[in-house]
């Protein structure tokens, strides 16, 4: 593990049941090469001993901040300038709340405070306070503060619910820790991502929509955040966390989701429209839930025309670079073609998704890149991969577009 070796480390740990998973942190990190001190809340000691730590790192073990023995050897701003990596495994709902907001009243968060060494956490709680919008409002201020959030995962948790906010487990954590940061070759770009399916209402009860998870889109919003564009990511009814460092701005029907996008895109440098947007909806919402009745064995609705956002946007002037999809289950070079003319977009991501896999819903996805070069039309097929790499892939083909334009415009 070439970027951990040597790397000093302190780890917080504080009071959560997955604190007895931050022993073997503590053991990886050594077998890893790093430097590793610990510094244990009051609450995390009810859960796992300071001597474990001890003996695993093979040095002191801190807990209070008043420690005038302590104090002497190593002082506490002594010890965060010494940190080049703060990391917080795992860290509370409160113990988030306490560093969004700078408080400095315990060793662990005057330690984070004082250090400018690089800050990363593994959140763990249940998976109500994890989703409260208060936990969510500080996750969003810990990220402009530079924290790095690696997790929480999804599954049955100590307290028996099911959901997100269990502590990553510790190989994965040192794996991600290892990894090398990001090539941030999208800074100072502003991106705007549509992703998800809208709910077009029938009545208060019912709605017209389509099986897109989100996962395309918002693997789309993660990847141009990690290289450190501005992504604003309007998302339809989806059940997934909101990426790092990406501002969210949730919509329901295709009109809220046009009324969203177009002020987004007139900020916007590249304007990217995964969402499966519903072609139609209801003419009328019925006010009261429609009821079934004997006399007919049919229904009729009259569905009206959605605007079309992709095509809205791509029409003004001056305007983002505008990427859209294409979702097909047939001929999907010769439709993708027609849409990125008809809809004026530069760049068109083409899938299949007929087949099984890949497409709605799906982990994986694979791509045909149709982008326009003058009069003509270039292409790149992208394999079936793991949607977060196929973002990865998408991304690197729009910067060379940008690029491109950007240098003929100037010509
Ligand atoms: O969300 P996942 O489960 O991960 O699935 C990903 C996906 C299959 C939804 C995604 O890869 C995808 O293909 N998204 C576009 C789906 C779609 O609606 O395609 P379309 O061919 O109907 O639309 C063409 C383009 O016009 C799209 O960019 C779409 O966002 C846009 N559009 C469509 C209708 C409309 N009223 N407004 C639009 O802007």
């Amino acid at each position: 593990m070439p970027t951990l070796f040597g790397k000093r480390v302190l780890l917080g740990i504080s009071a959560g049941i997955a604190a007895y998973k931050s022993a073997q942190l503590a053991r990886l990190l050594k077998k890893a090469g790093c430097e590793v001190r610990v510094i244990m809340t009051e609450g995390a000691q009810a859960f796992i001993t300071p001597l474990t730590l001890q003996a695993l790192t093979g040095e002191q073990v801190r807990t209070s901040l008043l420690d005038p023995e302590a104090e002497a050897g190593m002082g506490h701003i002594e010890l965060a300038r010494w940190a080049e990596l703060i990391f917080v495994a795992p860290a509370t709902a409160d113990l988030m709340a306490r560093l969004a907001h700078g408080h400095a009243d315990d060793l662990l968060t005057t330690l984070c405070l004082a250090s400018e060494a690089e800050c990363v956490m593994a959140p763990a709680m249940n998976q109500a306070m994890w989703r409260h919008p208060a936990t969510q409002a500080n996750v969003a201020t810990l990220h402009t503060l530079g924290w790095r959030l690696l997790g929480p995962d999804g599954g049955e948790q100590a307290c028996g619910d099911v959901g997100l906010g269990r502590m990553r487990e510790p190989e994965a954590l040192i794996a991600e820790l290892a990894e090398a940061p990001a090539v941030r070759d999208a800074e100072a770009l502003r991106i705007t991502i549509t992703a998800g399916p809208t709910h077009e209402a029938l009545d208060p009860v019912r709605y017209l929509s389509n099986h897109s998870s989100g996962k395309m889109g918002y693997a789309l919003a993660a990847a141009w955040a990690r290289r450190g564009a501005r992504v604003r990511l309007i998302s339809g009814p989806v059940t997934l966390a909101t990426p790092p460092n990406v501002e969210r701005i949730d919509v329901t029907s295709a009109s809220e989701m046009l009324a969203a996008t177009e002020h987004a895109a007139a900020e916007s440098d590249i304007f990217i429209g995964c969402a499966a947007v519903a072609d139609y909806r209801a003419e009328h919402v019925a006010e009261h839930k429609l009821k079934k009745t004997d006399a007919s064995e049919t229904m009729t609705l009259t569905l009206v025309k959605n605007p079309d956002i992709v095509a809205e946007i791509a029409a003004r002037s001056p305007r983002p670079l505008m990427i859209g999809f294409a979702a097909e289950t047939r001929d999907v070079e010769r439709y993708a073609h027609d849409k990125l003319t008809r809809k004026g977009m530069d760049m068109i991501v083409a899938n299949d998704v007929s087949q099984a896999g890949l497409g709605f819903g799906a982990d994986d996805n694979a791509a045909l890149l149709l982008w326009r070069d003058g009069d003509d039309t270039d292409s790149q097929t992208l394999p079936p991969q793991p949607k977060t790499t196929l973002a990865d892939a998408i991304v690197d083909r729009v910067l060379m577009l940008y690029a491109h334009r950007a240098s003929t415009a100037h010509d």
